[in-house]
């Protein structure tokens, strides 16, 4: 009886579709500082300077050359075929797991083509850039629309329904992510009694020992492989 999976991906997924990481030496934290661009504070203190920061990665988003790449395919394969539920935690907010064809997908950092009302919370698709005076679809009120990116110091979305997922699950995998940022980072530990767990990164990472199994290489390389193989294996 093939088991509930639970994937969860991080940046490095991403990287051959033409999108920077977070902590790699030409990483997004190596140009910019987190409490400059993603907190609550960064925000509060100078809005238009955190605006521009998701202004110019939506924008990217925008490129036709960024595309779902051979890996994200294979997750959206894998959830199609798979004999049980596939749940797909992303810590990734550019979308690109669903324009993949993936569906149960839970984007626990928000997503990068949503601004969320600061006036009435309302959650708004939003693919340009988010001006000083942009009113928000449901409400009318300018000017108070936010990324509906989850900051450092904010509680990642859909914890619940992660939780259930995780309890549920007899196979993890983790791919492209470092294994750096909670409550993400701890999802091995917490599964890894349970559970078949899965490591496909480019290298080693601090959590590597924590996994049953673990690939190292570029995931449009090793994650379609993989998922093939799990595939012939449930018949
Ligand atoms: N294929 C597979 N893995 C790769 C590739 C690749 N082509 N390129 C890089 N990687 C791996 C790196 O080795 C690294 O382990 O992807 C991982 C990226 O790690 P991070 O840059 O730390 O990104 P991530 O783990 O997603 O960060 C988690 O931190 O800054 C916050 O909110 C942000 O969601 C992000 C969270």
């Amino acid at each position: 009886m093939a088991p509930p999976i639970v994937i969860l991906t991080g940046a490095g997924i991403s990287r051959e579709s033409g999108l920077a990481t977070f902590r790699d030496a030409d990483g997004i934290w190596a140009r910019h500082r987190i409490e400059d661009v993603a907190t609550p504070q960064a925000f509060a203190r100078n809005p238009d300077l955190v605006q521009g920061f998701y202004n110019a990665r939506r924008a990217q988003l925008r490129d036709p050359t960024i595309q779902p790449n051979a890996a994200h395919h294979a997750l959206a394969r894998l959830e199609a075929k798979w004999p049980a539920p596939v749940t797909l935690v992303t810590q990734n907010i550019d979308g690109l797991h669903a324009r993949a064809g993936s569906r149960n997908v839970i984007a626990m950092h928000g997503e990068l083509q949503k601004a969320r009302c600061l006036a009435c919370s309302a959650v708004s698709i939003w693919e340009d850039d988010i001006t000083a005076h942009a009113a928000c679809p449901a409400c009318g009120a300018a000017g108070r629309l936010r990324p509906h990116v989850v900051w450092f110091g904010e509680i990642p979305l859909e914890m619940e329904r992660i939780e259930a997922a995780l309890d549920a699950c007899g196979i993890f995998i983790a791919i492209g992510t470092s294994g750096q940022v909670y409550p993400a980072a701890g999802f091995v530990q917490a599964v890894r009694r349970q559970a078949r767990c899965v490591e496909l990164n480019l290298e080693e990472t601090e959590g590597t020992a924590l996994f049953h199994e673990a690939q190292h290489g570029p995931a449009t390389q090793i994650v379609p492989a993989f998922v093939e193989r799990m595939l012939a294996s449930c018949g």
